[in-house]
């Protein structure tokens, strides 16, 4: 069974998903621990709420973005995890760090990506006319918002639609193919070659990595 560890900074409705898939039997790991690098994070108390270990290590209470990713990995590696799973961790990661967890770091991400890389990527994905737009779950490299493409879901943007309306559109299907991400790679499903994600799935499966 793999282990994993999961990052957050807010809510965690994405970490919920996860919680809520390996509870229904659907996922076959076990979540070790979710740590906060805000200590006021909503998701810290639904991660207790279902018998989850929640750490808080505020990036605050560190001088220099190399101590806290020093201090946070420590922290990580006291759960041994097979699989870091980014799930709103709103914080850049130095290259130190990424490389340590490389193949066994992930992220989703609310874009078609390589489209809208960063923040606010709903407003941008309206002013930009995308008739288009989604989520991605990908392996975290130095580069922000660039590792290779593990899965992604598109939605439609719709005439009336305003940030809050297209985001919730995309937020659902955040719900559905992070779960299914994190599911392929605890089956070993997933190989990467060249920066390219190979999903290793039986005949007529392959369609659902565009869920
Ligand atoms: C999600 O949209 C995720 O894609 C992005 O930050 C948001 C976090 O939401 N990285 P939640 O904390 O999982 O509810």
């Amino acid at each position: 069974m793999k282990r994993v560890v999961i990052l957050i900074s807010g809510r965690g409705s994405n970490m919920e998903a996860l919680i809520r898939a390996q509870e229904a039997g659907e996922l076959p790991v076990t979540i070790q621990a979710v740590i906060s690098n805000q200590g006021a994070a909503a998701g810290l108390a639904t991660a207790r709420a279902h018998g989850i270990e929640a750490v808080a290590l505020p990036h605050r209470d560190f001088a220099t973005r190399e101590a806290f990713d020093a201090a946070l990995a420590q922290k990580i590696d006291e759960f041994s995890p097979d699989l870091v799973a980014l799930a709103g961790f709103l914080r850049v990661l130095t290259a130190d760090f990424v490389r340590r967890y490389e193949g066994r770091l992930i992220n989703i991400h609310p874009s078609l990506l390589p489209a809208f890389t960063g923040l606010h990527t709903h407003e941008r994905a309206l002013e930009a006319g995308a008739k288009l737009h989604g989520a991605t779950v990908h392996f975290v490299t130095p580069e922000l918002d660039h590792g290779p493409i593990i899965i992604q879901a598109a939605v439609p943007v719709l005439a009336d639609d305003t940030p809050e309306t297209l985001g919730a559109r995309v937020l659902e299907q955040e719900h559905v193919i992070y779960p299914r991400a994190v599911r392929w790679f605890a089956a070993n499903q997933l190989q990467v070659r060249d920066g390219i994600v190979k999903v290793e799935l039986p005949g007529a499966e392959q369609l659902v990595v565009a869920a």
